[in-house]
């Protein structure tokens, strides 16, 4: 995710993306910077750091002149947050200047080809390779339409390109596909930008752009053309929201926004290491020999980031029969816990900043353990010093209480628990088939989810007053009913326990009273029965029954007070799909009791103290 903004008109440039830059850097904030063209030439400042960075450097924009100009805040995927890296990003005769929202998936194999047409890169970026892409095109006919038309075509992933073309000035040109572009129209103005948030205090007319569709600019005319570059009509509307609304994407908080952007997560995640078919850990560095090599594997993080390992763990140990150790970071770097020779630490950290997880795979690499890092944010501290990295590809997340995140970290544990597997010849091909299929269908199935959150909506008010609540399931039903009972703790400040639904009978059960919540999920085929036993123990001491089942099984359809069906998944996979009415009804009831969801109180989205 990024900011993107696009001007042209009779007005300075700069100043106007500086400021619209300024409303959109919730969606990324490693690097910002802009090109601006003033009498035939193309002005590019950029820089690694905050979007104030560059509004000193360029004098509030004084120092740039121009009426025509794009500005970009990045949120890195490929290439750490330099000033190198930051875009605009540009073809050698800076014909052409770009930004770019989303991932190009086969930047290398394009990059491969424009190096046989002798085309150089100076950056570690996939967008470069898109840019000197459009650029090979537009070298042959000199027509920015065609040069986009003939680039898409050869493109693989997600994009948002916001074009300036040297020979054109007064023109900015656009083109998206899976990330968002709005054109705004101003008296004798327009605009280009990823939301509308960026132009509301300058118009509210405003085209919503489909995905392949191209966008002209030329001052206060607007002009759309399909993929094959045929000239398409697109109505305009008006846009009611205020700003605030507009960067939550017209949600009332980020964390519903991010619960909303989850399928994304999981496919960006799913598509970088997923190639034809096949995984592709060329990224993470991670080879055959060094996975035949693994006799332990120590999974440490904190929070909801240890929940997913501990998912990770009965996954790993299922399907690769590795054995699996999970620890929470504070914990594990006070231990002093003999560490086998040949183990691998997977270290989970959406942020890449939480001190004791930092400190915990400091631990492990002065032990000679082998470190591969899960984060989210490029460039981050763990990610620098870990051996091996594998990115989880959420896009900046806002809220402290962690969705997308998480989801995401589900997917890069399945995709190392699926390719240890196939490495080990634990499973055979048609089972790593079967099992990439299924991935592949979560997305999906999330968004499937989403279509039914009102239920959980309308039941949350009940839980207003609510003293406590359990969260019962066994093995990655567990693991889930974890991360169901932070959501809840951590948002609503109602105190909630997850609990082996087998270990209720050994103490905790002697807390339930009437009507307490009691979340008992059940998934595991072969174990949901048992978990089904224990609600009802739950049930004859008071307890109100909220099951989240799979779909099509019968179990406590009379004795659940309220059930939640989620779609069929392969076992292995199914927290994330359960964990989504947890979020929820954790959102909800926090809403219900009037508190700051996205900024619960006494907690940071990145605890980097100990
Ligand atoms: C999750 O909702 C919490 N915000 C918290 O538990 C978080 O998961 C934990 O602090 C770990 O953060 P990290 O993933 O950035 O390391
Ligand atoms: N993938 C591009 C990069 O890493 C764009 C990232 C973004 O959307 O900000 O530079």
């Amino acid at each position: 995710m990024c900011g993107i903004l696009g001007y042209t008109g009779n007005r300075q440039a700069s100043e106007i993306l500086l400021n619209g830059l300024a409303k959109l850097e919730y969606r990324g904030y490693d690097s910002a910077g802009l090109a601006v063209m003033n009498d035939g030439k193309i002005m590019i400042e950029k820089n690694k750091g905050r979007l104030q960075t560059l509004r000193e450097k360029i004098n509030n924009g004084k120092n740039i002149l121009g009426t025509c100009g794009i500005g970009h805040t990045r949120w890195a995927t490929h290439g750490e947050p330099s000033d190198t890296n930051a875009h605009p990003l540009w073809s050698d005769d800076l014909s052409v200047v770009a930004v770019h929202n989303g991932i190009v998936e086969n930047y290398k194999d394009l990059k491969l080809k424009l190096t046989e047409h002798g085309y150089k890169f100076y950056s570690q970026t996939d967008t470069e390779a898109a840019v000197k892409l459009i650029d090979y095109f537009y070298k042959q006919n000199k027509n920015p339409l065609n040069a986009i038309t003939e680039a898409i075509k050869n493109i693989e992933g997600s994009y948002c390109f916001v074009l300036l073309f040297k020979d054109f000035p007064d023109e900015v040109w656009g083109v998206r596909k899976d990330n968002p572009l709005i054109a705004g129209q101003g008296e004798g103005e327009s605009f280009l930008a990823s939301d509308v948030s960026a132009i509301l205090q300058d118009t509210r007319k405003v085209y919503y752009l489909d995905n392949m569709e191209i966008v002209k600019l030329n001052k206060g005319d607007v002009r759309f053309y399909d993929s094959e570059g045929h000239a398409v009509y697109k109505k305009l509307s008006t846009v009611t929201w205020d700003s605030q609304a507009a960067e939550k994407g017209g949600f009332e908080h980020f964390m519903m926004k991010e619960i909303h952007e989850q399928a994304k997560a999981v496919k960006d995640t799913l598509h970088s290491v997923i190639k034809n078919n096949k995984i592709d850990l060329t990224d993470v560095n991670l080879n055959s020999d060094e996975i035949k090599n693994i006799s332990q594997i120590y999974i440490i993080a904190c929070g909801s980031a240890y929940h997913a390992g501990v998912v990770a763990q009965y996954v790993i140990e299922d399907l690769a029969k590795i054995p699996v150790r999970v620890e929470l970071a504070s914990e594990f770097r006070y231990r002093n816990m003999p560490l086998e020779k040949n183990s691998l630490a997977i270290i989970i950290s959406q942020s890449g900043e939480t001190a004791d997880t930092l400190a915990a795979m400091r631990l492990a690499k002065n032990n000679n353990i082998k470190t591969l890092a899960i984060v989210n944010v490029v460039g981050s501290t763990i990610a620098r010093e870990a051996d091996k990295v594998f990115y989880t590809l959420a896009g900046p997340e806002i809220a402290v209480a962690t969705t997308k995140a998480y989801s995401a970290q589900l997917i890069a544990c399945y995709i190392l628990a699926v390719e240890f597997a196939k490495v080990l010849n634990r499973i055979d091909d048609e089972k790593y088939l079967y099992l990439i299929d299924e991935l592949n269908k979560l997305p999906e199935k999330i968004d499937e989810v989403l279509d039914e959150k009102e239920r959980i909506k309308e039941l949350a008010g009940s839980f207003v007053d609510s003293e406590g609540a359990f969260y019962l399931g066994r093995n990655i039903d567990y693991a889930a009913a974890m991360e169901g009972s932070l959501k809840m703790k951590e948002i609503s400040y109602i105190h909630s326990e997850a609990c082996a639904a087998g270990e209720m009978k050994h103490g905790p059960i002697s807390l339930i009273e009437r009507g307490m919540l009691i979340v008992g999920i059940m998934t595991q085929k072969n174990l949901y029965a048992k978990t089904a036993s224990n609600m009802i123990e739950a049930k004859s001491r008071g307890g109100f029954l909220l099951s989240v089942i799979t779909r099509g099984s019968e179990i406590l359809r009379e004795e659940s007070n309220f059930i939640f069906y989620v779609p069929e998944i392969d076992d292995h996979f199914s927290a994330s799909l359960a964990v989504i009415p947890l979020q929820l009804l954790g959102y909800y009831v926090a809403v219900a009791r009037k508190l700051d969801v996205d900024k619960p109180r006494n907690l940071a989205k990145s605890v980097t103290v100990e």
